[in-house]
C-alpha cells in the first residue's frame, strides 16, 4: 500500500475566501442535561439506562459543561475560524413538539451566537446531532414517518428565531450513524439492535425525507430574506479493495461505499437509491421469501423532491479501510446486504479509537470521487480530526502529523485535482463525550481535566498546528 503513502508535502495555499473552523456537539460538550427547562433526550435515557457499556458508566449529564461556559469556550475558539455546533433539540423544545417553546433554552443558543457574533466568529448551526427528545423517541423516533413533520416544525421555529444571524445550516449529521448504529447495532441511542434488515432502512428513508422537507422549507419561506446556505453533512471512510487486482474485492469496495455514502447521497445528489442499492437488497429479500425489497421506495414525486436538496456537499471523514467480500448467506440485515469485510494495512498509524487510522491519502481519493460522482459539488468538510487515550500528553504528536497530512491531501484535491472544496472544520474543539466510548477517546485540540471541577481547557500542541494552517491559509515553505 506504499503507492498510496504519499508523504510529499505539497507547498501552496488555498484560495482567500477558503474557511476554517472547529466543530462540537450539543451532547458531547453542553452538559445542563435537565437545566433551564430541559427535556430528556435519548442520549439522556440511554446513559442513564445501566448495562449499556460505556466506558465508567460515563454521560453527558456535565459533559464539558458548555452550557455555563460560554465564554471560556469563546476565548478558546478565536484563533480557530467559524464555530460549527449544534442544537440540542429538547432544550427549545422539551418534548420535541412545539405544543412548548422552552425560552430558556432559546435564550442559551442567541447568547451563544451573539457573542460569537461580537467575537467576529460566523456560527454554522446543525439541527440535529443524535440527541432525538425522548418524548419523540416514546412514539417510535425515526421509525415514525411523523417524525419529518415534526423535525420540520422543530427546523420552521430555528429558522424564524435564530436565522436572521445564521447563514449557515446543517440538517442532519452523520444519518448513517443514527440509521445504523442507532437502530441497527443499537450500540448507540435509542440502542435498538438485532436489526432484522428492515428499521435501518426505514430510519434512513426518514432521515432523507426530513432533511429535503428542512430544505425546501428553508428555500421556499427562509431564503430570500435570510440569503443564507442549508444541507446535510454525511460521513464516510475512503476504500480500496484489499487486493487491487482481485475482482472481487473491486466489487465489493463498490458496495462499501454505495451503501455508507452512496446511501443517502445518492436521492440527494443523483435522485433516488442507487441501482447497486436497489438490486442487491432486493434480490436478497426475494431470495429469503420475502414478498418484497426490504429497502423502501420513494415515490417519483418523492425522488424529485429529494433530489437537489443541497446547497453543498457536507462532509465528515476520518479514515480509510481496505475492503472484501464476505458471503452472508441468507442472513437479512444491513452487513449481510452490503457484504463487505474490512481491514487495516499494518503500516497504517493508530489513534486512540479502533476504527480510526491515520490515512492522508483517503481524504483526497473521496474528495475526488464525490468531484466525480455527484457532480463536482462545492465541498465544505464539517469534520476531520483523530483521536487518543491513555495518558495525557499535551504533545499530541499524532494530532499535528494528522491536521498536517491531511490537510495538505485536502490541498492537493483542491489546487491539484479541481475538487471544489470550500472549507475544513477540525473535529473537535476539545475533548468530550465520545458516545459509546465515554471520555476515554480525546479528540480535542483542547485538553480538558476531567478531574478538575472547574473542566479546566488546555491547549494541545496541536492548536499551534491548525491554528498556523489557518494563519498561513495552507502551507509555505
Ligand atoms: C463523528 C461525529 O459527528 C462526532 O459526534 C464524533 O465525536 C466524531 N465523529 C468522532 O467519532
Amino acid at each position: 500500500w506504499s503507492e498510496f503513502q504519499n508523504r510529499m508535502y505539497y507547498y501552496g495555499t488555498f484560495p482567500t475566501d477558503f474557511l476554517w473552523g472547529v466543530t462540537s456537539s450539543a451532547y458531547q460538550i453542553e452538559g445542563g442535561w435537565n437545566a433551564g427547562g430541559k427535556g430528556p433526550s435519548i442520549w439522556d435515557t440511554f446513559t442513564h439506562t445501566p448495562g449499556n457499556g460505556i466506558p465508567e458508566n460515563g454521560n453527558g449529564d456535565v459533559a464539558c459543561d458548555s452550557y455555563n461556559k460560554v465564554d471560556v469556550d469563546l476565548g478558546l475558539i478565536k484563533t480557530l475560524g467559524y464555530y460549527r455546533f449544534s442544537i440540542s433539540w429538547s432544550r427549545v423544545l422539551p418534548d420535541g413538539t412545539t405544543a412548548h417553546v422552552n425560552e430558556p433554552g432559546l435564550k442559551y443558543y442567541e447568547n451563544l451566537i451573539d457573542k460569537l457574533l461580537q467575537a467576529g466568529i460566523e456560527p454554522q448551526v446543525t439541527l440535529y446531532h443524535w440527541d432525538l427528545p425522548q418524548g419523540l423517541e416514546n412514539m417510535g423516533g425515526w421509525q415514525n414517518v411523523i417524525m419529518v413533520e415534526y423535525f420540520t416544525q422543530y427546523a420552521d421555529l430555528m429558522f424564524s428565531r435564530l436565522g436572521p444571524k445564521v447563514k449557515r445550516w446543517i440538517t442532519f449529521n452523520e444519518p448513517y450513524i443514527v440509521a445504523n448504529l442507532g437502530y441497527g447495532y443499537g450500540n448507540f441511542a435509542p440502542g435498538v439492535s438485532n436489526d432484522p434488515g428492515v428499521i435501518p432502512y426505514v430510519v434512513a428513508h426518514h432521515l432523507i425525507k426530513s432533511h429535503a422537507e428542512a430544505w425546501h422549507l428553508y428555500n421556499d419561506k427562509y431564503r430570500a430574506a435570510q440569503g443564507g446556505q442549508i444541507s446535510i453533512t454525511l460521513n464516510a471512510d475512503w476504500a480500496e479493495p484489499r487486493n487491487p487486482y482481485k475482482q472481487e474485492d473491486i466489487d465489493a469496495t463498490y458496495r462499501y461505499v454505495e451503501f455508507f455514502l452512496g446511501w443517502f447521497a445518492h436521492p440527494i445528489y443523483i435522485g433516488d437509491y442507487s441501482e447497486i442499492m436497489k438490486t442487491t437488497i432486493r434480490e436478497r429479500s426475494l431470495a429469503a421469501g420475502l414478498p418484497k425489497s426490504r429497502l423502501p421506495e420513494f415515490t417519483p414525486e418523492e425522488v424529485q423532491r429529494i433530489n437537489g436538496t443541497h446547497d453543498y456537499f457536507g462532509l465528515n471523514h476520518y479514515t480509510t479501510k481496505l475492503i472484501f467480500p464476505i458471503d452472508y448467506g441468507l442472513q437479512q440485515n444491513y452487513d449481510a446486504d452490503r457484504g463487505v469485510g474490512a481491514v487495516d494495512d499494518w503500516s497504517w498509524l493508530d489513534s486512540g479509537s479502533s476504527w480510526l487510522k491515520v490515512t492522508p491519502f483517503g481524504i483526497r481519493r473521496l474528495l475526488n470521487h464525490i468531484k466525480n460522482t455527484y457532480g463536482n459539488p462545492q465541498i465544505l468538510i464539517t469534520e476531520n480530526g483523530v483521536s487518543e487515550k491513555g495518558p495525557v500528553d499535551l504533545n499530541d504528536v499524532v494530532r499535528q502529523h494528522y491536521y498536517n497530512s491531511y490537510i495538505n491531501e485536502v490541498l492537493k484535491a483542491r489546487v491539484l485535482d479541481g475538487a471544489d472544496v470550500r472549507g475544513y472544520t477540525a473535529w473537535s474543539l476539545m475533548d468530550n463525550f465520545e458516545w459509546a466510548e465515554g471520555y476515554s477517546e480525546r479528540f480535542g485540540l483542547y485538553f480538558v481535566n476531567r478531574s478538575d471541577p472547574k473542566l479546566t481547557r488546555t491547549p494541545k500542541v496541536s492548536v499551534q498546528t491548525f491554528s498556523t494552517i489557518i494563519r498561513c491559509n495552507g502551507f509555505v515553505d
